[in-house]
Order: structure tokens, then C-alpha cells, then sequence
């Protein structure tokens, strides 16, 4: 008997979250508000935005989500009798239920996001000690899908340390893939799981899958839990950094973070390498490139975080590219693209201007290869060498397709060069 319980544990808690629909089987794609927007959002912006989404055939290629990100509820307080949260009269004259069902009547599915602390991270009321309050809201409202972030954790739901990884705004606590001050941090080989992060975030997803609904659930840990060790146990997707910004630094920042765990994609659940930044302004068309073609070659949540209205048409193209959709939502392969060589600096080096620039993948489109020059100055030519890519045969010939152009660039025995410009990635896929 005891014996039988200690395996049941052991089995649930490897367990991912899979929903009877298969919703949270393949990375979420859709749209988000806060990159755009911040907290400056409202019922009639939400309904633009899933009509551009239309207009310029993002449905079509397979965006299903409109998030809400935060701000979205009345500040003060929760509702005195029911203890609910209360939508924004004057930001959602309907509800958020009355948005929900537009979006719905749109063809698309609609988000919602909270916090596993006091307040949200903008000071709105958040879900602790009220996850089962909550969830129930939202499955009445007819939410599809919950972000739940991380700020303002009561003193005595803190953790006893955290785990030492970079940070995007103190980048000096991490130099050379080294904790400098260590005694800081948890020690090495750390078992978070038992932490009481994971009881906050594991609290709230038995209380989504309490309700007679699928609500897809994307944790917004920042990666400082130790989240890898107990994300696919509780949600659909586990953010691995703090907040992305809009420039290059931090899109090789995060891509140096997640190419060291990008092992720990799979179907079910992946890291989440936050929204996406293209459309904003702040990356050229290169870097754009790299942004999105990363994204989705990990396997990350494809959140578009711009106004597809006032995007250039060459942002949007980017987003919308065929292959690296299809790579990102291959139905056969769970696993990510992975580094096979870091080019511009010795195999398994972290840098975080210059992460791992030749990547490879198997899907059913065959091969995918990136190579992605991270170096500022000018375009290089770059090699594929076949006898270096593990799903290759070096002894065989293969027919290359350039995912950007859509162009078949011919067949190719041993190796395929290619010039790349300064931050820019060709994406090409390789089939016998
Ligand atoms: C951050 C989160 C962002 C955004 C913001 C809202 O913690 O990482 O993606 O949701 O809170 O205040």
C-alpha cells in the first residue's frame, strides 16, 4: 500500500497538464496586450486588435488567443459581498464576459492574466487565497486561457532562496554562465520543487482544473523558482526570464537563457520566452528575423505583442512565415531546434550578446537548420556542414528551402553556404 502511494506520487508529479481537448498540447499562439499597451486597455481596443488579427490573416495562419494582459479590473478592491473580482465598468462597459463572448463570436479564444500574490505587478487585485473564487469567475466568463504572474508573494509564502540565474536587468550577477555571488542564491542540485512558488502556482492550477472548462495555464515565474523542475507539472508553458523589452539585447539575452534548458520543450509544456517585440520599432528587419525565427524554433509561446494596424507590412510578413508556424506547431515532433555549434564562441558557452548561432531540428518538413550571424559588423558567409548536423547524413543529398523566401535554393551534397547579414538568421529546411 505504501509502496503504491509513493509511485502514484512519483508518477503524478512528473505529469504534465494535458486538457481532454488537447488545448496546451502545442505552444499557444495569438496576441497579448502588454507590449503594446500596458495597462492602457479597453474593451474597444481588444476588439481592434482581434479584427486586424482577421484583416491581415493572422486567424488564418492559426492565432487563436486575445489576451488580456494586466490592469483589467477596478483597483481598489474585490466585490464586498462575493469577493469576486470586478472587470472595469468603464474600460469593459460589457464585462469581461461580454468581450469574451465577441471574441468568441470572432472565432477566437480570449485570455486573462492575475498574479499568485496580493496585487498584480501594476497594483490590481490578484488571486491568492481566492484561486477557487477566481478560476470560477473566469470559466463563468468563458476564459480560455490564464497568465499568472508573480508579483507581490506575501512574506510568509516566500521562498528560502532563489535559484542564481541571469537577470536581464543585472547582468553583472551572472558573468561567463557564473554565479558571482553564489552564497546569494540556493545551492547547486537545489530540489525546488517542494518550494512554495510551486505551491502557489500548483494552487491555482487545481483550482482551472476544478472547472467544467479548458483554461490553458501559462506561468509567469520569471525562472527564479527553479521553475523547469516543476513547470510541466503545473502549467502549459513556464516564462524563463524576466520581462523582455524592446531591443536587441533583450532578444539575445533571453535566446543565451533558453538555449542552455531548450531540452525541456516538449509536447504539453515548453518554457515561455516571452511575447514577441516584433512591430515595436526598436529591432531592424534583421533582427526581427532572429526574434521571431528563435521564438518559434524553441517552441515558445508565439504571443504577438504589437498593433498589427500600425506594424509595417514586413513586421507582419515575419510573424506570419509558413514554415517556422509549422515548425512551432508540428503536430510529430515535440522537441525544440537545439544549438549543434555556437559559432562565435566555444561549444556551451553562455554569452548573452552572442548566443549559440547553428541550431537544428527535425520536423515534418524536414530538417530545419538556423544560422545566425550575431556578429554586428557586416553579413558572413555561413556554412551548414552536414557531418555536424545531427539529423543530417553527411554522406547524403539534400534539397534546401529558404523559409524566408519561400525559395528552393537546389540540392546540396556535404555542406550548404549561405551569406547572412549583421543579427539576421537564414532558416532553411533540408529534405532528401
Ligand atoms: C510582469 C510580466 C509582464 C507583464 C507585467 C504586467 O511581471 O512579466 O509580462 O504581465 O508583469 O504588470
Amino acid at each position: 500500500m505504501a509502496l503504491a502511494k509513493v509511485l502514484l506520487f512519483s508518477i503524478s508529479a512528473v505529469s504534465a497538464l494535458e486538457w481532454d481537448d488537447g488545448t496546451g498540447k502545442l505552444p499557444a499562439l495569438g496576441w497579448n496586450s502588454w507590449n503594446a499597451y500596458h495597462c492602457d486597455i479597453n474593451e474597444s481596443l481588444i476588439l481592434d486588435a482581434a479584427k486586424a488579427m482577421v484583416d491581415f490573416g493572422f486567424k488564418d495562419a492559426g492565432y487563436q488567443y486575445v489576451n488580456l494582459d494586466d490592469c483589467w479590473s477596478v483597483k481598489d478592491s474585490r466585490d464586498s459581498n462575493t469577493q469576486e473580482l470586478v472587470p472595469d465598468p468603464d474600460r469593459f462597459p460589457n464585462g469581461v464576459s461580454g468581450l469574451a463572448d465577441q471574441i468568441h463570436d470572432m472565432g477566437f479564444k480570449i485570455g486573462i492574466y492575475s498574479s499568485a500574490g496580493t496585487q498584480t505587478c501594476a497594483g490590481y487585485p490578484a488571486s491568492i487565497g481566492y484561486e477557487s473564487i477566481d478560476a470560477a469567475s473566469w470559466a463563468a466568463w468563458g476564459i480560455d486561457y490564464l497568465k499568472y504572474d508573480n508579483c507581490n508573494v506575501p512574506s510568509d509564502l516566500a521562498d528560502e532562496c532563489n535559484a542564481c540565474v541571469y537577470n536581464l536587468n543585472n547582468p553583472d550577477n551572472y558573468v561567463n554562465g557564473t554565479c558571482v555571488h553564489p552564497e546569494d542564491y540556493c545551492p547547486d542540485g537545489y530540489d525546488f520543487t517542494g518550494t512554495n512558488s510551486a505551491k502557489r502556482f500548483q494552487t491555482m492550477r487545481d483550482a482551472l482544473k476544478a472547472q467544467n472548462r479548458t483554461i490553458l495555464y501559462s506561468l509567469c515565474e520569471w525562472g527564479t523558482a527553479g521553475v523547469e523542475q516543476w513547470g510541466r507539472d503545473t502549467g502549459n508553458s513556464w516564462r524563463m526570464s524576466d520581462d523582455i523589452q524592446n531591443g536587441w539585447n533583450y532578444v539575445t539575452e533571453i535566446l543565451a537563457m533558453n538555449s542552455v534548458i531548450v531540452n525541456d520543450v516538449d509536447f504539453w509544456g515548453r518554457p515561455d520566452a516571452d511575447m514577441l517585440e516584433v512591430g515595436n520599432g526598436g529591432l531592424t528587419t534583421a533582427e526581427e528575423r532572429t526574434h521571431f525565427a528563435f521564438w518559434a524554433a524553441m517552441k515558445s509561446p508565439l504571443l504577438i505583442g504589437t498593433n498589427l494596424n500600425t506594424a509595417s507590412e514586413e513586421s507582419r510578413a515575419i510573424m506570419l512565415n509558413k514554415p517556422l508556424l509549422a515548425f512551432n506547431q508540428d503536430g510529430t515532433h515535440g522537441a525544440a531546434a537545439k544549438p549543434y555549434k555556437w559559432g562565435s564562441n566555444p561549444d556551451y558557452t553562455f554569452n548573452a550578446t552572442n548566443p549559440p548561432e547553428f541550431w537544428s531540428g527535425a520536423s515534418e518538413q524536414g530538417t530545419l537548420v538556423l544560422l545566425f550571424n550575431s556578429l554586428g559588423d557586416d553579413g558572413r558567409s555561413m556554412t551548414a556542414d552536414f557531418a555536424e548536423v545531427p539529423e543530417l547524413d553527411a554522406g547524403a543529398e539534400y534539397k534546401v528551402l529558404n523559409a524566408w523566401s519561400g525559395e528552393d535554393l537546389g540540392s546540396f551534397s556535404s555542406s550548404f553556404s549561405i551569406d547572412v547579414d549583421s543579427h539576421d538568421t537564414a532558416v532553411l529546411f533540408f529534405t532528401s
